[in-house]
C-alpha cells in the first residue's frame, strides 16, 4: 500500500511516527513523497497548542475532500486522537483509524480490519517495542519513558499520554546498542519527563543510573529530554558532569520567574528552588549550555509577574529558549477556573521575551568564538557551498562544504557567531571515539 505519514509535535511523537512506519514496512507498505500520491495518509497529531489542532483541522479537510474523487484510507494517530477534541473531527471527516499514543502498535490490526478501527486503550507491549536503527542517520532518538505524572494546570500531555511507564533499561540498552552498531553517532533519550524514569518500576535503575549504563555502549553523544526541575536532583547533575558521553547541554523548562504564576501553573516548585538547580549545574559544569521553555500570558499574569521572567531569564542567561504564548487547551484546570489574557498583551510580551532571548543567544554564543569545538555534520546546508551540523550544545554550525565532505564528527574551531548559529572551520577530521568536553 502506498502510504505517506504527516508528524506534528514533539520529538516524541517524531520518534512514534519511526516506530509505526517501521511496522508498516514489515507490513510491505511503501512510502511515498506526498499524501496525494498515497493510498494511506496517517496523520500523527499533537494537542499541545491551538496551532497543531488547527493544521491537524485543515488536513483533515483536504484528505476528506481528496476521498470524495478517489479510494484513500484516512488514519490519525498521537496525542490529538486521544482527545474528544480529536475524535470529533475524526467523526466529522470521516477518519478510518484512529489510534491513541498508548495503542500505536495495532496499527496492524487497524490495516487488516474492514471497518473503521478506533483504539484508545494504553498498552503495556508499547514499551517493549524495539524499532530497527533509521537507514544512514547519525542522530536518532530513544523513548525511555512514557507519560506525564505532573500536573501542569495549563497542560493536556496528562490526558493524552496517561501516567508515567517506564521502559525495561535492557529494551533501551538493546537499543542504543542497535544504533551503535548502524553507525549513529548521537542519541537523545526521551520522555516528557526523563527524571522521572524508573521511579514507577522497582528494581528499574534511576535516571542517573540509567545515563551512566547508556553512555557504557559507546556513543560518542548522549543526550536527554525534556527534564522536570522538581526531579533535576543532584545524582543526575553529577552523573553528566562525570560522564564525558553526556552532552552539557540541558534543557530545563521554567515556564515562569514569578513564584505566584508558577503556584498557578502546578509546577511544583519556586524560583529560588529553579535558580538553585542552575546554580549546581553551573557549578559542577561550567561549559554547559542551557535552553528552556517560557509560556508568556499565562491567565493573571500581571506585567510585574512578566517582569519577573525577563529578570529570571537575566539570571540564568539561557543560550536559548521555547517561547509560547499561553494557550488555552478545553479538559485543562487552567482552561476552565482561569480567564484568558487579552491576545494583544500576550503578543506584546511574547516581542520583548524574543528580544531578550536574541541579546542573550548573541552574547552566549560568543563565549565560543575562537574555541574549538566538535560538530555532528549532518550534510549540505541550503547554501550548498556549506555544510550544517551541531555542537555538542545544539548550536546550528554551519562550516565550508569542502572542508566536511561526509556526515560525521568534525573539530571546528568557531569564527563567527551569531545569535541563532556558529560558523567555523573545520580543523580536526573525524573526531575520536572518545570526545574531549567542550572547553568554558
Ligand atoms: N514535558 C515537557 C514538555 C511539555 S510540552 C515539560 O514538562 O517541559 C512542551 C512545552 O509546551 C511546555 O514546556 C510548555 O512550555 C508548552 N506548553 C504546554 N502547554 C501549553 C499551553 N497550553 N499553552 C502554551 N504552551 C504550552
Ligand atoms: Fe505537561 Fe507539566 Fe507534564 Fe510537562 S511536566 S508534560 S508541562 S504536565
Ligand atoms: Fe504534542 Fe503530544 Fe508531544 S501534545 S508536544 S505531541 S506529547
Amino acid at each position: 500500500m502506498k502510504t505517506h505519514i504527516i508528524t506534528y509535535g514533539c520529538q516524541m511523537n517524531e520518534y512514534d511516527t519511526h516506530l509505526v512506519r517501521s511496522e508498516l514496512a514489515s507490513l510491505g507498505a511503501e512510502f511515498v513523497e506526498s499524501w496525494r500520491e498515497a493510498d494511506f495518509v496517517l496523520v500523527n497529531t499533537c494537542a499541545v497548542r491551538g496551532k497543531p489542532v488547527e493544521k491537524v483541522r485543515s488536513l483533515l479537510g483536504e484528505l476528506r475532500k481528496e476521498k470524495e474523487k478517489r479510494s484513500l484510507m484516512v488514519g490519525m494517530m498521537g496525542c490529538l486522537a486521544q482527545l474528544e477534541e480529536g475524535q470529533q473531527l475524526a467523526r466529522k471527516f470521516e477518519v478510518d483509524v484512529l489510534l491513541g499514543p498508548g495503542a500505536i502498535t495495532e496499527i496492524g490490526k487497524a490495516l487488516e480490519a474492514k471497518s473503521r478501527f478506533w483504539d484508545l486503550s494504553f498498552r503495556e507491549e508499547l514499551t517493549h517495542h524495539l524499532p530497527p536503527a533509521p537507514e544512514g542517520a547519525l542522530s536518532a532518538y530513544v523513548t525511555i519513558i512514557r507519560g506525564c505524572n505532573h500536573h501542569c494546570t495549563y497542560c493536556i500531555v496528562p490526558t493524552t499520554r496517561g501516567p508515567e511507564v517506564s521502559r525495561h533499561p535492557n529494551l533501551i540498552l538493546r537499543e542504543v546498542e542497535q544504533l551503535k552498531a548502524s553507525g549513529v553517532l548521537e542519541v537523545t533519550l526521551l520522555g516528557q519527563n526523563v527524571n522521572s524514569y524508573g521511579k514507577d518500576q522497582p528494581g528499574f535503575p534511576s535516571f542517573a543510573e540509567l545515563l551512566r549504563l547508556v553512555a557504557q555502549v559507546g556513543i560518542p553523544r548522549i543526550k536527554f529530554t525534556t527534564s522536570h526541575p522538581v526531579n533535576f536532583t543532584d545524582d543526575v547533575i553529577a552523573a553528566m558532569a562525570e560522564t564525558p558521553e553526556v552532552c552539557r547541554y540541558i534543557h530545563l523548562p521554567v515556564q515562569s520567574g514569578s513564584n505566584r504564576v508558577l503556584r498557578r501553573m502546578g509546577r511544583e516548585y519556586r524560583r529560588e528552588w529553579y535558580l538553585d538547580r542552575i546554580r549546581a549545574i553551573r557549578e559542577a559544569m561550567p561549559d554547559a549550555v542551557l535552553s528552556t521553555d517560557i509560556i508568556v500570558g499565562f491567565p493573571g499574569e500581571t506585567e510585574e509577574d512578566f517582569q519577573e521572567t525577563l529578570s529570571l531569564y537575566d539570571e540564568v542567561r539561557y543560550d536559548s529558549a521555547y517561547m509560547f504564548i499561553y494557550s488555552p487547551r478545553p479538559g485543562t484546570p487552567s482552561y476552565k477556573h482561569f480567564q484568558d489574557l487579552p491576545r494583544e498583551v500576550k503578543v506584546e510580551r511574547l516581542q520583548r521575551l524574543i528580544e531578550k532571548q536574541k541579546e542573550w543567544s548573541y552574547r552566549q554564543n560568543q563565549r565560543w568564538v575562537g574555541q574549538t569545538v566538535e560538530v555532528l555534520v549532518r550534510g549540505a546546508a541550503k547554501d550548498e557551498s556549506f555544510a550544517e551540523g551541531h555542537t555538542r550544545g545544539n548550536h546550528p554550525t554551519l562550516v565550508p562544504a569542502t572542508q566536511a565532505p561526509r556526515p560525521g564528527l568534525y573539530q571546528v574551531r568557531v569564527q563567527q557567531a551569531t545569535p541563532h548559529m556558529l560558523l567555523g572551520e573545520v580543523v580536526g577530521a573525524q573526531a575520536p571515539a572518545t570526545i574531549p568536553l567542550l572547553m568554558a
